[in-house]
């Protein structure tokens, strides 16, 4: 167990060796896994067929535009059971309402199956906010300032910028081009949808932060391509989205359903569940020094929605266990405990790299046992056995801000008032 004693305590030359040949290690070993994700990224439309609607009433074709999606987005050949024409005119029931393979009516919004999603759909809407509502002034003028930030947590915050910057994008893009067509519930496709809306304000709070910083764009935005750290993280969760969004993907056998389950792992419990939780804490302990205030703020905003998403994706993933129990055999159970710890290592790398020495009140070492400890809570909560036994917290301030379980508790530690539309009344 660390203590707060342990703060600026550096790691051992011995460690700061092995991490530096640990992660030239992985420069070599991601730089062709990189090029690969690319490469895969390229959109194809030139080749596409053009996309036959799924409509009951003539309507005309629609014109499949190029977007910047990570990958190729193309149609779909066949009407999964996830078209977005009703399948029967018959009113929809409770008992028909599945999280995969549904044939009931989707554009059937009610009755709820799942009230929990309809929840976190409406506290999603009422934490809503937008990145040009928090001043940036104080970290204008420290950054541009030759004094106050040390090299170091100068790297942390250009390092945070660049691996979240892309991240977001890479979670957003999974959403609505590969997760949405196959959660077969209305309920969901709903925080589906407000999630992806909220990932867009969380890219557009770190292009904000850029912006107002006046970093260079091309270095921070190509990270994820360029730093190995950074791009390691990005890679492995590239290649969960690429099978699901092959064309002609659909669930429906033992194996499809697999890869949905593992996507939905991979992003939600580590990508946005593992990977975001160091430089969060790097960022947020800045913000504890009275550093990068507005920047901090930002960041803690984004991480009460994440707190959410992690909390939404594993409530999925429960639910389809719970209702396809034949997919948590011992393959899927030792395939998602091996993410986790895969996810686990790939964050410890990032923190080495990120923490050469002890900054901020932390050092590598602590946020290793952080992490093992985090990844101790998502092994858990999809009824995995804990890997990193007796490991304690040694930021429980952390917890106060992002692992409290209730929502509603969430809300109360809000750091600024917002009223949204939804708030007002009419009186
Ligand atoms: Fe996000
Ligand atoms: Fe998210």
């Amino acid at each position: 167990m660390l203590s707060w004693d342990d703060y600026e305590e550096a790691p051992s030359n011995d460690q700061a060796v092995i991490a530096q040949a640990a992660t030239e290690k992985v420069a070599a070993e991601e730089s062709a896994a990189i090029q690969s994700a690319v490469e895969i990224a390229a959109p194809q439309y030139t080749a596409a067929p053009v996309a036959q609607p799924v409509v009951q009433e003539a309507a005309p074709a629609p014109v499949v535009e190029p977007t910047p999606a990570l990958v190729a987005a193309e149609p779909v050949a066949e009407a999964p059971v996830t078209a977005i024409s009703a399948e029967s005119s018959e009113r929809v029931t409770v008992d028909q309402k599945a999280m995969i393979n549904c044939r009931a009516d989707l554009n059937q919004l009610v009755p709820f199956k799942y009230e929990w999603a309809w929840q976190k759909y409406l506290d999603g809407c009422a934490n809503h906010w937008m990145p040009q509502e928090v001043n940036m002034t104080a970290d204008i003028a420290l950054w541009k300032s030759d004094e106050g930030l040390s090299d170091d947590e100068r790297t942390i915050i250009k390092r945070s910028l660049g691996f979240f910057s892309t991240a977001d994008s890479l979670v957003a893009n999974n959403l609505v081009l590969a997760i949405y067509r196959l959660i077969t519930n209305p309920e969901c496709r709903q925080y589906l949808l407000r999630q992806a809306f909220e990932e867009a304000i969380h890219t557009h709070a770190y292009q904000y932060c850029i912006e107002s910083l006046g970093m260079d764009e091309g270095e921070i935005f190509n990270m994820y391509h360029e730093v190995p750290s950074v791009a390691t993280k990005a890679s492995w969760a590239i290649k969960y989205t690429k099978e699901i969004n092959e064309p002609g993907f659909n669930t429906g056998t033992l194996e499809t359903d697999k890869a949905l389950l593992k996507n939905l792992i991979a992003y939600y419990c580590v990508l946005e569940g593992i990977f975001f939780y160091c430089g969060f804490t790097q960022i947020l302990s800045m913000g504890r020094r009275n550093k990068m205030t507005g920047t901090s703020e930002q960041f803690q905003y984004i991480l009460r929605d994440e707190s959410m998403h992690v909390n939404f994706g594993i409530d999925v993933i429960n639910q389809i266990k719970l209702e396809n129990p034949e997919l948590w055999d011992q393959e899927m159970q030792e395939s998602a405990r091996n993410m986790i710890l895969e996810g686990t290592t790939h964050e410890v790398a990032y923190a080495r790299d990120t923490m050469p020495r002890g900054v901020l009140g932390m050092n590598a070492n602590m946020m290793e046992e952080y992490l093992q400890f985090i990844a101790n809570r998502r092994l858990a909560q999809i009824g995995l056995a804990e890997q990193f036994p007796g490991v304690k917290n040694p930021f429980p301030w952390m917890s106060e801000i992002m692992d409290l379980k209730k929502e509603k508790n969430f809300f109360e530690t809000r750091v600024t008032d917002y009223q949204t539309g939804g708030a007002l009344t009419w009186d």
